[in-house]
């Protein structure tokens, strides 16, 4: 994989580039991932002429699946999450190279048998010993399943041996740790690819060019023009069937410790000496580094927690988080979190940065919205009570988009002023669909792009900067003093409080 060493990262002006013929060895094959992400990304790069013919898929599980069945089940998935086949030619051309190998993921001999299978298909369809090795799996499998591959010798050859690692990477600062122990021990980073698909949006990376391909807002991007950032990624839906894995996890590990943190970082971050992969991730280290809860000592003034209750959405009536199925009774694990936190630097000493994280809001949107200071005087006396400050606001979903809010004259004899919108759409102006985030993030690891991917010192510090919340949550906790929010409705009291407190408020979306 030459690629590996050539990347030439281009963010943005990415130039048309094949990956290497490989393996893509999926561990987790059988569920609901790879049926309905995994395969239709790579079926669609496929689709668009962006693989090379040799690419071949090894899904791995414990079912005693045969290769028929798996391409048939993929197929499925392909149908109903993705745009379908549409071409029985490119489809039977792609199953040509769906092959399914039985294993158990602490079982020494699955690895064994899976090795020779992969030897085996390099003579068959020239993939020449490249392999990326997928871990969909449950976390508790990662560890294991990292030291088996690492005992049976397949991460040996860091050109040709590539690790993708699903989230969640740990549940804390100490596991994270023990995990890229064990990461290291049998590859090197440059190997790794931490998955975040957040990363793969359209725009959250649009979110560098935009910073940094604009002269105009880099000057007004500091503690001297801004008063605060609001970062909010809303969801309406509720914990659904995933309750399981929910209930263990609650929003400040399944969103806010890695989505929001990212969507944070790009926010926050210092222009990067270049678009190498790890010089932009080393630049949001650095503001991982100097970030903190606004108050560790006293969580009320930096990190809300908040349950949903019953109520209604779309006209129907929805159960409370707690009435759900496969929650435990007097469950106290957060639906909704808000933090505030500080970042000790020059640039943003002072500002506040407000991240909120729910699942049964209103409505589903995400964005990142500076608010810029007031004017130092007005001179509109009349209009005072009117103006509202300049809000720069970068919708992540949907409406893909950026609008900046100013004053404007009212027309008339009278001097009023309102507040207007300049919007930029993403739709109106570029027409295409977004490509699917793990498209995107796939078709990156397979050219050795790692950009998009979280480093191991990356994921601590984000792990690192939660973790008084976190402490403070896990401890056992009478349930009635988790706050609680009707579903369908913003946010607890308290998570108003916490910006209420400092002059300001939650934007309405
Ligand atoms: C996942 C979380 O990582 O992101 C889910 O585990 C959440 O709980 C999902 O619903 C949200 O992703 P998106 O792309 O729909 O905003």
């Amino acid at each position: 994989m030459v690629q590996l060493q050539e990347n030439p990262l281009r963010v943005g002006l990415r130039q048309e580039r094949i990956p290497e013929p490989l393996i893509l060895v999926i561990f987790g094959a059988s569920g609901d991932l790879t049926q309905r992400k995994l395969v239709p990304a790579i079926y669609n790069l496929k689709r668009q002429r962006k693989l090379p013919a040799e690419i071949t898929i090894v899904g791995v599980a414990r079912r005693d699946w045969s290769h028929d069945y798996f391409r048939e089940k993929m197929r499925e998935g392909i149908e109903e999450f993705s745009d379908g086949v549409e071409s029985e030619e490119v489809w039977d051309d792609f199953a040509e190279g769906l092959y399914y190998c039985s294993g158990n993921m602490d079982d020494a001999a699955s690895y064994e048998k899976l090795n020779n299978f992969l030897s085996e298909l390099d003579g068959k369809r020239g993939t020449r010993g490249n392999r990326v090795f997928y871990f969909s799996v449950s976390p508790k499998f990662f560890a294991p399943g990292i030291k088996q591959l690492g005992q049976a010798g397949m991460l040996e050859d860091p050109i040709k041996h590539r690790l993708v690692i699903e989230k969640p990477f740990g549940k804390d600062l100490s596991s994270a740790r023990e995990l890229n122990t064990v990461v290291q021990k049998v590859c090197k980073e440059e190997q790794v690819y931490r998955i975040d698909h957040y990363l793969g949006k359209e725009t959250v990376q649009n979110l560098l060019v935009f910073r940094f391909a604009n002269a105009i807002f880099e000057p007004l991007w500091n503690r001297q023009y801004v008063d605060h950032v609001q970062i909010t990624v809303a969801e309406n839906i509720g914990v659904g069937d995933r309750a399981g894995y929910y209930d263990s996890s609650g929003a400040l590990r399944d969103m806010v410790q890695n989505h929001l943190m990212q969507l944070f970082c790009l926010s926050a971050m210092e222009p990067p000496n270049s678009l190498e992969a790890d010089s932009i991730r080393s630049e949001k280290v650095k503001v991982l580094q100097a970030t903190s809860l606004a108050d560790i000592n006293n969580l009320d003034k930096s990190a809300i927690r908040g349950q949903y209750s019953a109520g209604w959405m779309k006209g129907k009536p929805v159960p409370g988080y707690r009435e759900e199925s496969g929650v435990a009774e007097g469950s106290t694990t957060p639906t909704y979190v808000a933090l505030k936190l500080m970042v000790d630097n020059w640039r943003w000493k002072g500002v506040p940065f407000y991240l909120r994280s729910g699942k049964r809001l209103p409505k589903k949107v995400s964005e990142i919205a500076i608010q810029f200071r007031e004017v130092p005087l007005l001179i509109f006396p009349s209009a005072a009570k009117q103006t509202s400050p300049n809000v720069l606001a970068l919708r992540i979903q949907p409406n893909e988009g950026i609008s900046l809010r100013f004053e404007a004259k009212r027309p008339g004899a009278e001097l009023r002023t309102r507040t207007v919108n300049m919007d930029f759409n993403y739709d109106s102006s570029f027409g295409a669909a977004t490509a699917d985030a793990y498209t995107r993030l796939l078709f990156d690891c397979m050219l050795g792009d790692q950009t998009l991917f979280t480093r191991a010192d990356e994921v601590e510090e984000a792990w690192r900067v939660v973790t008084p919340a976190l402490a403070a949550w896990d401890a056992p906790a009478d349930p009635a003093t988790v706050p609680q929010y009707e579903a369908g409705t913003w946010e607890p009291t308290e998570a108003e409080f916490l910006l209420n407190r400092d002059g300001r408020r939650w934007r309405r979306l």
